[in-house]
């Protein structure tokens, strides 16, 4: 099934909020997912109630060739899987980023280990653009990129474009992709303005689904929760309802 790297080299845009609320809705309806965290932060496995002491437990062991991804799968605490960061991780570019095919290792592991035969993989990137985040957008089929719809937003998905551009020129194909605005406040003009430069520049792949900025998924993540067990019937997770209804319809969990 798919795989989906949830990207934007800003930080503070979603990222991290949106791979939580998809992961925890497919969880939700039987899919299984499988969460990659990819950010040496480690905001999403903290989330998740997972802080692992050393980084042998994280993915960090992966990339120091100790382990195979499937030995270091954890259940979150809403139940689904989830393989941890460790902020080490941050040392992966220096220690190993000279490596043969080291941005293909990942893609390569998931599908040597049948990771994603069953069920969808959603990987949580950092902001940084390195050997993590781009070893996440080669593995995936899809690369969803959140746009935090403040006055930074049209500036953050110009480079975005540039960075992918770039990387279809060495890949030579199409990288797959689907900007979603974030902490969309309807009553702001500047939210609506946004939305109208991204639909004339980026047209289709700009996703219907809106997430608006909501207060329950704001504060679900202060209590280790998702939207949809802190706050089911809120704004915020009408939203994700919608963004995964909306991936699913073109067939981007497939
Ligand atoms: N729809 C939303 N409504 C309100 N706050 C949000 C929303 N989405 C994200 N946030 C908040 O914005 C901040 C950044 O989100 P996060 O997912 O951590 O971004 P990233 O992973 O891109 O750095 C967090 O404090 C998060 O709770
Ligand atoms: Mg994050």
């Amino acid at each position: 099934m798919a795989k989906i790297a949830i990207f934007n080299q800003k930080g503070g845009v979603g990222k991290t909020t949106t791979t939580l609320n998809l992961a925890a809705l497919l969880a939700r309806r039987g899919a299984d997912p499988l969460v990659i965290d990819l950010d040496p932060q480690a905001h999403l496995s903290g989330i998740c109630g997972i802080t692992v002491p050393r980084s042998e437990r994280s993915l960090y062991a992966f990339y120091s060739s100790t382990q195979s991804l499937t030995g270091l799968i954890q259940e979150s605490n809403a139940g689904w899987k989830i393989i941890p960061s460790h902020l080490d991780l941050s040392k992966v570019d220096t220690q190993y980023g000279k490596g043969p095919n080291i941005l293909n290792r990942l893609n390569a592991g998931i599908v040597r280990e049948n990771l994603n035969t069953d069920r969808p993989v959603l990987m949580d990137s950092c902001p940084m653009l390195g050997v993590l985040s781009l070893s996440g957008i080669l593995a995936a089929d899809l690369v969803l990129i959140p746009i935090s719809t403040d006055y930074l937003a049209i500036r953050g998905a110009l480079q975005m474009e540039r960075t992918l551009r770039a990387l279809e020129h060495v890949l030579k194909e199409r990288v797959q992709r689907r900007y979603v605005m974030t902490r969309f406040d309807t009553r702001r003009k500047m939210s609506w303005d946004i939305d109208r430069q991204l639909r004339e520049r980026f047209g289709a792949e700009v996703c219907e689904t809106r997430i608006a900025e909501n207060v329950s998924v704001a504060e679900s993540p202060s209590l280790s929760k998702d939207v949809f067990s802190h706050a089911p019937e809120s704004r915020g997770a009408q939203d994700y309802v919608s963004l995964l209804t909306e991936l699913d319809a073109c067939g981007c969990l497939k």
